[in-house]
């Protein structure tokens, strides 16, 4: 028997057979079904997922918290990571959620299970490389959650730059059915990608945090004159912040292969506060325009 469901209103789900037996049932009424996966600790920038997803027509909006052991390597955060569960069934009310999915480690990792998602060399780079097993884990778990779920649409942001095209050469390379939304990233005021890690800063960390994305900024208005200024105009910045231990700079194509001549790019930032690891990204548009492109 297919669980109890009434348009509109929030359901919170476990077990993932019941969640499955949902979207199914949905589906076949003839709803398309949209997918916002999360570890909790909302903020702004879910909140912009989960209100982007909900504006896609005739969709249902479901999101899952689930803090994934897989992505944690040891002597990561993964038992400091904040877990503010009524807060966050509160925002998904907001938001108009109407299944949250919020599955027990057991019922996603019973023992015995062996299988993972590999991501290829991709996932060896960047975030990988400091981070081993990282995307292996997030992959695996984001396969599962689509199995279960089986969503037409996943939104996902790219404050994870790495993540999301990891994300999206899976879909391709093993026939996956979701279109893969990517949204731009959300940020404070001044700057600062909105994080849940951004609650581990304290005052001084929070004032030297700015460096990154002011890094990330002057870098990009660097791009007509190409990719060393870029990098220089960012490695400024950063070295005047010496509070930030930087973990990689890098100038890469869209796809995170080699960086074009010229035309888009992504600048990647990587640094640690203290023990607090913050990421950023954003576009950057290399070399000037050929004539004739300028409109
Ligand atoms: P989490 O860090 O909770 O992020 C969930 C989604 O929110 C991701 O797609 C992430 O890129 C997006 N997001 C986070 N901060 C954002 C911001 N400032 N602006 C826009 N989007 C933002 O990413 C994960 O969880 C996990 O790896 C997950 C995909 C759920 C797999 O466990």
């Amino acid at each position: 028997m297919t669980p109890r469901f009434t348009a509109g209103n929030l359901h919170r789900h476990s077990s993932p057979e019941e969640l499955g037996k949902i979207t199914r049932a949905l589906r076949a009424t003839g709803r398309k079904i949209a997918f916002v996966p999360t570890m909790g600790a909302l903020h702004d920038g879910h909140r912009e997922l989960l209100s982007r997803a909900r504006r896609i027509p005739n969709t249902v909006l479901v999101a899952s918290i689930f803090v994934n052991p897989l992505q944690f390597a040891p002597g990561e955060d993964f038992e400091r990571y904040p877990r503010p569960i009524e807060d966050d069934l509160a925002v998904c009310e907001a938001e108009r959620v109407e299944l949250v999915f919020t599955p027990e480690r057991e019922a996603l990792y019973p023992p015995g299970a062996q299988v993972t998602v590999h991501p290829g060399p991709l996932g060896d780079e960047l975030e990988g490389a400091s981070r081993p097993g990282h995307f292996a884990g997030v992959l695996t778990v984001v396969a599962k959650l689509f199995n279960i779920v089986r969503p037409d649409y996943a939104l996902f942001g790219e404050k994870d730059y790495q993540q999301l095209v990891l994300i999206k050469q899976m879909v391709r390379d093993l026939d996956m059915e979701p279109h893969v939304i990517g949204i731009p990233t959300v940020r404070e005021r001044d700057g600062l990608a909105r994080s849940s890690r951004n609650v581990f800063l304290d005052a001084d960390q929070r004032v030297a945090a700015v460096a990154l994305s002011a890094a990330l900024t002057a870098g990009a208005h660097a791009g007509l004159d190409g990719a060393d200024a870029v990098l220089a105009a960012a490695r400024k910045v950063l070295d005047g912040t010496p509070a930030l231990a930087l973990d990689y700079l890098a100038l890469r194509g869209p796809d995170l292969g080699p960086a074009p001549d010229r035309g888009e790019a992504r600048l990647l930032v990587a640094a640690k506060l203290g023990a607090t690891r913050l990421i950023d990204n954003v576009p950057v548009l290399l070399g000037a325009p050929a004539l004739g492109e300028r409109g």
